[in-house]
């Protein structure tokens, strides 16, 4: 079994348990499997603190003990992390690695001997050795997969990325229900409603046009990236009534906008030329002939059944004009 060894409290270095087989020695195979099993890996040493304060502690033994490095490919390799060792990160022996034997593929680290004492050296990976173990308090997927691990003594903390919180970043940031009025919304919510990064797209229906943002999104700050916008019905430009004439609106929405209709008429005795009413339409413009006036009832076209009845008409008009 194991026994524990806590870095932090001994020397303030890394953030993980080491252990060791202290009953029975075990090939590197054996001693990955065992460390595996019981803990999180092999050793990977990160520095040179490290090494000492392992060597500081672990009591001595003539075969010495498995750490996690071992030639894959002809390349010296950190297994947990199959990242391929660094110079600066090297710390064998003077005259390692030797490869005296065939095959030292795997690597030992030298406790308490008498010289090169934490140092390292290739061996054959079938010898038998105690296995050099750490304990991760991290899991492979931690924190909700919402947030860094951190390592702390003997334990963990977890650093949740911005939207979440909690011990282990499972509870997600809060913002406001929206509650538009007068313009549709169409929102997606990623990690529950009206949370962090939800989205609601806004709409307005046909004659309206929108005023702000298209778009609003849940903030890591609870609050909506902007107002929900409103829509306003789409102006037309204003019409007045003609010479002689009047004219009558009704408004829908507003003055001169998406659904007013205005209605022209003349005074007694003159005609009107062009559209009797007109609308205000979704793009903004108006139904409808653009000249519009009225006009004396004699000036009418040429194009009448007899010429008699209209120098009847014409005279009767200019009669009464008179009177
Ligand atoms: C939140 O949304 C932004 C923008 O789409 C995206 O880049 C980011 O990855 C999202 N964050 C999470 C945690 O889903």
């Amino acid at each position: 079994w194991g026994w524990a060894l806590n870095p932090c409290a001994g020397g303030g270095v890394g953030a993980w348990t080491y252990h060791y087989s202290d009953q029975g020695d075990y090939t590197w195979e054996q001693a990955r499997n065992y460390c595996q099993t019981f803990f999180t890996d092999l050793v990977a040493i990160q520095n040179q603190q490290e090494i000492e304060y392992l060597n500081r502690s672990l009591p001595y033994h003539a075969r010495y003990y498995w750490i996690g490095i071992r030639k894959l490919g002809g390349v010296w390799t950190w297994v947990g992390t199959r990242k391929a060792l660094t110079k600066e990160a090297e710390n064998w022996a003077l005259g390692e690695p030797n490869n005296r034997r065939s095959n030292q593929d795997c690597v030992e680290i030298y406790i308490q001997r008498p010289q090169q004492s934490g140092k390292w050296n290739d061996e054959p990976c079938s010898r038998k050795k105690k296995a050099l173990c750490y304990r991760a308090s991290c899991q492979p997927f931690p924190c909700s997969q919402r947030g860094e691990c951190v390592e702390t003594i003997g334990s963990y903390r977890c650093e949740c990325y911005p939207g979440f919180h909690g011990p282990e970043c499972a509870e997600v940031v809060q913002c406001a229900e929206l509650e538009p009025k007068g313009v549709h919304m169409n929102c997606s919510h990623p990690y529950g409603d009206f949370s962090y990064n939800s989205t609601c797209e806004f709409r307005c229906q046909e004659g309206f046009e929108r005023r702000g943002a298209g778009m609003l999104r849940c903030l890591p700050s609870q609050e909506w990236s902007a107002n929900i916008p409103t829509c306003t019905a789409i102006t037309c430009p204003a019409l007045s009534a003609p010479a002689q004439g009047e004219m009558s609106c009704s408004h829908l929405h507003g003055d001169f906008t998406f659904g007013s209709t205005c209605a022209f008429s003349c005074q007694m005795g003159f005609a009107l030329m062009g559209a009797q009413s007109r609308e205000c339409t979704a793009t903004g413009t108006w139904t409808g002939d653009t000249t519009r006036w009225c006009y004396l009832r004699c000036h009418r076209p040429l194009a009448d059944p007899g010429i008699f009845s209209s120098v009847l008409v014409l005279s009767f008009q200019q009669f009464s004009l008179i009177v």
